[in-house]
């Protein structure tokens, strides 16, 4: 049978992650849905329309859904779910002051993936990404390998561009690596980056790197201040939507996820941004990578900063 995939919310973010999906050419159906009444319609409309030019078999179904999860009928069989429900920062705010708002709309989106979908893996772009995908893993009761976060593929994507950029090189001979949570305690990992295989650290002053991998850090904050109203979705889109290409054909491509971690680099039960190898199943294992002494001692603080907050969100 034909694969299908679901997009929970047609903001930005949703309705450009349906658009790469179904130009991907490998599904049967992209279902797109929102409590917008006609938006998922009229943007399924829309995509479906370019099938002709952009020659893709695909179709895009559109369905507004009520608070009362009518409509949710249509996200059935999907294989996987991409949860792009929620309100994105303005200027000036953090990912952090969208917790309590985005944990009532992601609850209630993931009780009905569980009811409609229950076989499917959810990949989780909400924000604030790390502790909403620990909410989702909550609210949907799935197994942990079943529920994932997009957050490094964008900041790894975020970090090699500005590599690239800078060094005036094709963006295709650069390596990056981010890890860690998709806020202050990004870990954006120098010693595993590289440049035409050799190490930035060799093709880069020291500053340099440091001014970049800060860059990498406030990378979202720095797109929402010149767009003034709404945060970033090209490069967002892209990332959610190979992380759900690699769970459709079960490919076991690793990619920098975040997922549940359970003894990797010492660190024990909580969702955090690393390396892993992605499959039908959704994680299929972590993928842990050699670190310098002060990364891993970043990526440990990281742990501890988004354990506290992924305790809170059982009472929001
Ligand atoms: P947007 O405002 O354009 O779209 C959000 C959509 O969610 C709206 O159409 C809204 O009607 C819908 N929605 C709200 N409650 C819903 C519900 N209960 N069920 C279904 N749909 C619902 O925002 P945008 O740009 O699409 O961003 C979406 C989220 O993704 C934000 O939380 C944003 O912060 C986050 N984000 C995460 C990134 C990451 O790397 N993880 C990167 C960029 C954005
Ligand atoms: C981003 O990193 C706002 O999380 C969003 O672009």
């Amino acid at each position: 049978m034909g694969k299908k995939v679901t997009v929970v919310g047609a903001g930005f973010y949703g309705s450009t992650t349906a658009q790469r999906l179904a130009e991907y050419d490998i599904f049967d159906t992209v279902v797109i849905t929102d409590i917008v009444d006609g938006k998922p319609e009229g943007l399924a409309l829309d995509i479906n329309q370019s099938r002709p030019i952009e020659g893709f078999e695909t179709l895009v179904v559109g369905k507004t859904t009520g608070a009362d999860g009518a409509g949710y009928e249509v996200i059935a069989g999907s294989d996987v779910v991409v949860i792009t429900a929620g309100l994105p920062r303005k200027p000036g705010m953090s990912r952090m002051d969208l917790l309590e708002t985005n944990a009532k709309i992601v609850r209630q989106v993931s009780e009905q993936v569980a009811r409609h979908a229950p076989d499917a893996v959810v990949i989780v772009v909400s924000n604030p990404l790390d502790e909403m995908t620990a909410m989702a893993q909550l609210a949907t009761g799935f197994p942990r390998n079943r529920v994932l976060g997009q957050a490094g593929m964008l900041d790894t994507a975020r970090f090699s561009h500005f590599v690239a950029e800078a060094l005036s090189v094709p963006v295709g001979t650069v390596r990056t690596l981010t890890l860690g949570s998709h806020g202050d305690t990004m870990v954006p990992v120098p010693s595993r980056s590289t440049v035409n295989g050799k190490p930035l650290r060799e093709v880069m002053p020291a500053e340099q790197i440091e001014e970049l991998v800060v860059r990498t850090r406030n990378g979202g904050a720095e797109v929402v201040a010149l767009l003034k109203t709404g945060s970033a979705y090209y490069a967002p889109s892209a990332a959610a939507a190979r992380m759900a290409r690699a769970v459709a054909q079960d490919s076991g491509e690793v990619m920098p996820v975040c997922a549940w971690v359970d003894g990797d680099y010492g660190i024990s039960g909580v969702y955090l941004g690393v390396e892993a190898e992605l499959g039908a199943q959704g994680v299929r294992r972590i993928v842990q990578t050699e670190l310098d002494a002060d990364e891993l001692t970043a990526l440990k603080a990281a742990a501890e900063a988004v354990r506290a907050k992924q305790g809170d969100v059982a009472d929001l």
